[in-house]
């Protein structure tokens, strides 16, 4: 009985203890010292105060103490799983990128949904965008296509991120709404931003709330670089199609769905995997030059326009099968890195601000994410081609160069000097001219923020559009402030009539003008 264990002291081969022998490894500190009983601490006297001395219990007890680290700063509620890119159609002529050379070959990879707003321990059904970042094991280093399932983004520059997430995440007095964009600070920010009102269509669609990962889309979302081996570039946009096709669920199923089973999204993974039934996306490209970018009325380095498909068709050129679960979610899943500047030779950037930016953010804030440089270190990160180089040191390195040199130039022989450059195979950044003075300023190329958001509400069905309105009344009705509620009906004027005026119906609002600048004025910034 539980009194009785408690009376006699365990650790003396009572029936209740589970001991090691046969196949059951023995148990041991990190030190690898065995240890004789787990149950107890060290006293003084069986009723007795604890010792200091007893280092099993401090190790056992300091690791405990050290388990968490950092949720990511946005993504934090993510799931992983393992698998392969296979190439079906070569784009040899396009990039010397050693992925895209030889039909058949298959590359190991790893890929990470994720929810972007709310914390580790958010619901999966929330209305949020999909992360769909991808790490791509090839054999000329790790390439990391780093998407989200809808094709544009909220901003332009990256200066406006930490406002975005600001507004997006629980607020600062009150700390909630959490994982909701329904709240006051998200609007006001998204209403004083008119370059959102894209983005803001395909968030209030169905695409935001999809039945599983595995019915999701994914999008690179900036305009990348294909280089061939004599350094001609070619622009291209990413894509990954689901095999399943594109299914979403209605508001009233998220809502019954988040209530009774928060993991929803992250089970339906695993249950699909471990019964062999593998999800699979095609890679799709749309290719097109500068000549062909220069004739659209937007800027192809603006995240927040589409490159119609009709004028570029997406050409499938591949397929990723997830198949392999992992062995340990931590380790994995939530020590993995991603990050946009990791791309390999013949994968190069544009110059979209956004991109640019993140090129910086994922590196700064993985190092206080995982807390040392030496993050490549970790299985999940580590490339699997062969890798050579001088970096040594830091907190937990276990890679350091072999041998007499840490440097280069150096005069050691072959055996001894270590890795040099390769003029021939290393990467090198394409060649552009650069664009004209330094300045902080917006293009005009940039301001047109209403005809895709137009053009991506004419696209959808009646009941399609109808969730659009229903999801704009439902968030907007959870606003307080009724200036925020008429300055984003103002602005919904410039995408369809019909759907300012039954959101403003909705809202019990009187129809405002329909909002004029692109830039928000000081008219617009006061409080009323
Ligand atoms: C995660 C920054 C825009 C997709 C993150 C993280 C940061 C960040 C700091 C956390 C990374 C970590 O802790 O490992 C930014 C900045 C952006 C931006 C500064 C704009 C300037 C975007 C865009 C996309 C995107 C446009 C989609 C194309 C993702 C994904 C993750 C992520 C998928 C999660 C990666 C994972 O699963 O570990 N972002 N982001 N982000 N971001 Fe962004």
């Amino acid at each position: 009985t539980l009194s009785e264990s408690f009376a006699e002291p365990q650790g003396d081969g009572g029936e209740t203890r589970q001991v090691a022998g046969g196949d059951v490894a023995v148990l041991t500190t990190s030190q690898g010292v065995p240890v004789s009983d787990d149950q107890n601490s060290l006293k003084q006297g069986a009723r007795g105060p604890a010792l200091l001395e007893d280092f099993h219990f401090r190790e056992k007890m300091f690791h405990f103490d050290h388990e968490r680290i950092p949720e990511r700063v946005v993504h934090a509620r993510g799931y992983g799983a393992h698998g392969y890119f296979e190439l079906t159609e070569s784009l040899g002529d396009i990039t010397r990128a050693d992925i895209f050379q030889r039909v058949g070959e298959k590359t190991e990879a790893f890929v990470r949904f994720s929810t972007v707003a709310g914390s580790k321990g958010s619901a999966d059904l929330a209305r949020d965008v999909r992360g769909f970042a991808v790490k791509l094991y090839t054999k000329e280093g790790n390439w990391d296509l780093v998407g989200n399932n809808i094709p544009v983004f909220f901003i332009q520059d990256a200066m406006k991120f930490p406002d975005l997430i600001h507004a997006a995440k629980p607020e600062p007095d009150r700390a909630f709404p959490q994982a909701q964009t329904a709240h006051d600070n998200f609007w006001d920010f998204i209403s004083l931003s008119p370059e959102s009102m894209h983005m803001v269509m395909w968030i209030m669609s169905d695409r935001t709330i999809p039945r599983s990962f595995r019915f999701m889309e994914g999008f690179g979302v900036h305009t990348f670089r294909l280089v061939d081996a004599d350094g001609k570039s070619t622009f291209v946009k990413f894509h990954w199609k689901p095999k399943l096709g594109l299914q979403s669920v209605a508001w009233n199923e998220a809502v019954k769905i988040n209530g009774a089973d928060p993991d929803f999204h992250r089970r339906d993974l695993w249950a699909a995997i471990e019964a062999g039934d593998f999800p699979e996306w095609e890679l799709g490209v749309q290719l097109f030059d500068q000549e062909f970018a220069d004739k659209f009325d937007f800027d192809v380095l603006d995240a927040t326009k589409i490159i119609p498909e009709e004028l570029v068709p997406v050409r499938i050129v591949g397929r990723l099968v997830l198949d392999r679960l992992v062995d340990n979610f931590f380790a994995e899943t939530e020590q993995v890195a991603f990050c946009t500047q990791n791309v390999v030779p013949g994968i190069d950037f544009t110059n979209d601000p956004l991109l640019q930016g993140r090129n910086f953010s994922y590196l700064d804030t993985q190092l206080k994410r995982l807390g040392s440089p030496n993050f490549t270190h970790i299985p999940i990160n580590a490339p699997r081609c062969p890798f050579a180089h001088f970096q040594q040191d830091g907190h937990m390195a276990m890679r350091n160069p072999v041998g007499r040199a840490n440097y280069e130039p150096n005069s050691w022989g072959p055996s001894q000097g270590g890795p040099r450059e390769d003029p021939t195979r290393g990467f090198r950044s394409f060649e552009e001219a650069p664009d004209g003075d330094k300045l902080r300023i917006r293009p005009e190329s940039f301001a047109d923020h209403y005809s895709q958001a137009r053009q991506f509400y004419m696209s959808q069905t009646p009941i399609e559009r109808k969730h659009i309105g229903d999801a704009l009344v439902f968030e907007l009705s959870k606003v307080e402030r009724p200036d925020i509620r008429s300055r984003m009906v103002s602005h919904l004027r410039n995408i369809d009539e019909n759907l300012a005026a039954t959101v403003a119906k909705g809202l019990g609002l009187e129809m405002p003008k329909p909002a004029q600048a692109a830039r928000p004025t000081m008219e617009d910034l006061a409080p009323s």
